[in-house]
């Protein structure tokens, strides 16, 4: 990324930032809460819908409000139910939750983001196209082990363009934790960077590419089995083939969630 001015000094002193908040005893999750909370704080849903009709062109990232609807479709295409429990875990804007409260039972749909500026628009989002009788519940949380739901509450999680964004020992906390959270049978559908090498490439602040072998030794430690989902580009990012971005469902091994975080617990 280039930037210059204001901003790209801005962005070129986050490095010293990010060891402030380490100095502190700050976690990557709050300095990353902080970043994105600067970033949005002036921020607002019609902000975002006004870009996301002006912009075009694929340098919308998030603003791409159209991916919503395009996600909900990916999700029925490989299985979820409206009787589902579902989790969007880094649930951004809620393009996703707008797209997928209709289908879903009300109730049955939980957001976390760990940015409060983020869920605020998320609620904002979601009032705007009427869906809050559908009931959504978003969570502002930096805390990876999800001490907001309880064990065998969730279905089915998602998460897009998250973990690609997540150093190793966060992916730790959160697979744990969906082990915990996960109904047995539950799936764990998300999104990485391969660095198609065995080295780490750490390119910048916010972008971790893992060797393969490292991304599926990490999988079977917290008891998953991951399926590689062929062809998610042609649903969600035809214009965007990147190869080193992969999408899995995981599953527990044994088909438990809660049961076999219990068992590791008392084994150790
Ligand atoms: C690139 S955005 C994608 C948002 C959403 N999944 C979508 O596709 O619209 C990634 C989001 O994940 C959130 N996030 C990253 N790590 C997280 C964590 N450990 N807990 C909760 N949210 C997290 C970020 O705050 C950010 O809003």
């Amino acid at each position: 990324m280039r930037l210059g001015g204001r901003r790209g000094l801005r962005w070129r002193l986050l490095p010293a930032v990010r060891v402030a908040f380490r100095i502190f005893g700050r976690g990557w999750n709050d300095f990353y809460a902080w970043m994105l909370d600067r970033q949005e704080r002036h921020n607002n849903i019609n902000r975002i819908l006004a870009r996301d009709r002006h912009v075009e062109g694929k340098d919308k990232g998030l603003y791409d409000i159209s991916r919503g609807p395009v996600h909900a479709a990916f999700l029925k295409r490989h299985g979820l139910r409206p009787t589902d429990r579902f989790l969007d875990f880094g649930c951004g804007y809620g393009r996703t939750a707008v797209a997928i409260l209709d289908y879903l039972e009300p109730g049955n749909y939980v957001g976390v983001d760990l940015s409060a500026e983020r869920i605020r628009m998320c609620h904002e989002y979601a009032d705007l196209e009427g869906l809050s009788e559908r009931r959504p519940r978003f969570v502002d949380s930096t805390d990876n082990a999800m001490p907001y739901l309880e064990d065998a509450s969730i279905d089915v999680i998602f998460a897009t363009s998250v973990f690609s964004h997540m150093p190793m020992d966060q992916w730790h906390e959160v697979l744990e934790a969906a082990r915990r959270v996960l109904a047995p049978g539950g799936a764990f559908i998300l999104n990485y960077h391969t660095s198609g090498t065995t080295e780490r490439n750490v390119s910048d602040l916010k972008d971790y590419y893992y060797p393969q072998s490292e991304v599926d030794a990490v999988f079977a430690r917290f008891g998953f089995e991951a399926e590689l989902l062929d062809g998610w580009h042609d649903d969600l990012s035809p214009e965007n083939r990147d190869p080193l971005l992969r999408m899995v469902r995981l599953r527990l091994a044994d088909g438990a969630g809660a049961r076999a975080a219990a068992a590791s617990e008392a084994a150790v």
